[in-house]
């Protein structure tokens, strides 16, 4: 009999990643637990109002909640009635004490592992799938078996997807990886999760798409990974700036870097930098990790990663600052994006947020604006709503971007949202005041026709 499953979390990787192995595998069962009782509650509502934003979720929820799919607050029972456990619980980077700001604060990981132990009865498969520290399955492992009685074997199992498209990343991934302990009880632990990608019908991950390795390689590969493309993604915008100087055009660059196919076109973007909950994390915990075995020049270099993707967003402001007469103060800008990247309502580590504070302390009247993400936008930013009276700047959030862009003397597009491609921009110019400025720190829209239109436009890289 196929083995049930549980999820404990149920964030952007938990609750996207089940309903698809729900989906693909209609004869077990999938129960998604989280303390956050709002959160479940979101899942299982009537009217699908999800608590996460992403492409497609929707329609495969519709399909499998109920069926096979089911959320729940009963985090103990959950556990006593399946055989395999995916941990996806929060990993957020340490605010204190040792590897302040770069370690990941493991509390909650620890304390999920306690309590598995306390409440499973029989033998368990227990999964990371949250992106952790490099030896953390040695951890889990000891705290899970220390009563002798050796019930769990621990595999990892990091998550590749992307937000915004994580439902297609899911149903057709590049590579599914799984590490796993040596041994008979480690081989057939890995063959259970292999069963699950392969899907009930063996029609889900190809063979030769699910890659497995040793623990430590699983959990390492997911830091690498993401540390060489949130790499690429600082070279380039490292190369906008030079090409700003020069008068070369990133894009071009970047299309000619790209046709070679050793370095291949994907993530060669210039843009505000690089955002979302996992880049910067893991960067700083592989910089954590190198300097705990006396690596301190691969340390640096990886720390010099997040340090040129703030540096972007520096950039942004000083280029700004310029273009708008040297002063900011009392005049009005409209953000145009507030999510990290297009078709997610996600907003953490986004770099909207950094220059939004910037701005605010130059005084600006800030207008922010996004199609998904302004309940995340007005929750980061609520410190700032606080300081109005005082004269320090404002900060106001409008849904629609014709009303956001009134009377501004500039529009900062921060998200390459496709409906601003579509937006009736000489309507915009019309309500602005002039001269009228946008800066398009994607380069996703048509400067020529801005320009046509009578805007001053700044790109990145150009
Ligand atoms: C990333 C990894 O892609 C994924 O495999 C991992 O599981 C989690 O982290 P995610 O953060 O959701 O996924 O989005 P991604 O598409 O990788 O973009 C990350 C950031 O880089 C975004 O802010 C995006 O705008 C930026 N980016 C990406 C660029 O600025 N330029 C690019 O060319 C590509
Ligand atoms: P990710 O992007 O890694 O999925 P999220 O923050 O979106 O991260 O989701 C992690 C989820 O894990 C949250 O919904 C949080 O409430 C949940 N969580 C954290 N600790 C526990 C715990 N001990 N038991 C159950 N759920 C937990």
């Amino acid at each position: 009999m196929n083995k049930n499953i549980v999820c404990i979390g149920a964030g952007y990787i938990g609750g996207p990643t089940m309903a698809v192995i729900a989906k693909m595998n209609p004869d077990r069962k999938v129960i998604v637990v989280d303390i956050n009782h709002e959160r479940i509650a979101a899942w299982n509502s009537k009217n699908f109002r999800l608590p996460i934003y992403e492409p497609g979720l929707v329609e495969v929820v519709k399909e499998v909640r109920g069926r096979n799919l089911f959320f729940s607050t009963d985090i103990d029972a959950a556990i006593a009635e399946c055989d395999i456990i995916f941990v996806g619980v929060n990993t957020p980077t340490k605010m204190f004490g040792r590897g302040k700001g770069r370690a990941s604060d493991l509390q909650y990981w620890e304390a999920t592992a306690r309590n598995i132990r306390k409440v499973a009865k029989g033998a368990k498969i227990v999964v990371e799938k949250s992106t952790l520290p490099v030896r953390t399955a040695a951890a889990m492992e000891a705290i899970l078996n220390c009563d002798q009685t050796k019930r769990f074997t621990v595999l990892s199992n990091p998550e590749f997807l992307a937000e915004g498209t994580a439902i297609n990343d899911l149903l057709r991934p590049d590579r599914v990886l799984i590490g796993g302990p040596d041994g008979d009880e480690g081989r057939a632990a890995v063959g259970e999760v292999v069963s699950i990608y392969r899907g009930a019908r063996g029609d889900w991950v190809p063979e030769e798409r699910i890659l497995t390795t040793n623990v430590w390689s699983a959990e390492l590969t997911k830091l690498a990974a993401n540390a060489m493309l949130a790499q690429r993604v600082s070279s380039i915008n490292a190369i906008a700036g030079l090409c700003e100087a020069t008068g070369a055009d990133v894009d071009e660059v970047a299309r000619v870097i790209g046709a070679d196919r050793r370095i291949g076109p994907k993530f060669l973007k210039a843009g505000p930098g690089f955002g979302g909950s996992c880049f910067k994390k893991d960067v700083l915990n592989l910089v954590y990790l190198c300097e705990s075995f006396g690596l301190h020049t691969a340390a640096e270099y990886w720390a010099q990663v997040i340090r040129m993707n703030d540096h972007q967003q520096e950039r942004i402001v000083s280029r700004l600052f310029k273009a708008m007469f040297n002063t900011l103060a009392n005049k009005k800008i409209a953000l145009f994006g507030y999510a990290f990247k297009a078709n997610t309502g996600d907003t953490r580590e986004t770099p909207a947020g950094s220059v939004a504070r910037m701005l605010h302390e130059e005084r600006v009247r800030l207008v922010i604006t996004d199609p998904q993400a302004l309940a995340n936008a007005k929750k980061d930013l609520c410190d700032l709503s606080g300081t109005v009276q005082r004269g320090d700047g404002s900060v106001a959030f409008i849904a629609d971007p014709y009303r956001a862009a009134k009377e501004a003397d500039a529009v900062l597009v921060m998200t390459d949202w496709d409906e601003y491609r579509r937006l009736d921009w000489a309507k915009i110019y019309r309500s602005m005041r002039k001269p009228a400025l946008v800066f398009d720190t994607r380069n996703c829209l048509d400067s020529g026709m801005l320009r046509d239109i009578g805007f001053n436009v700044l790109n990145i890289g150009k």
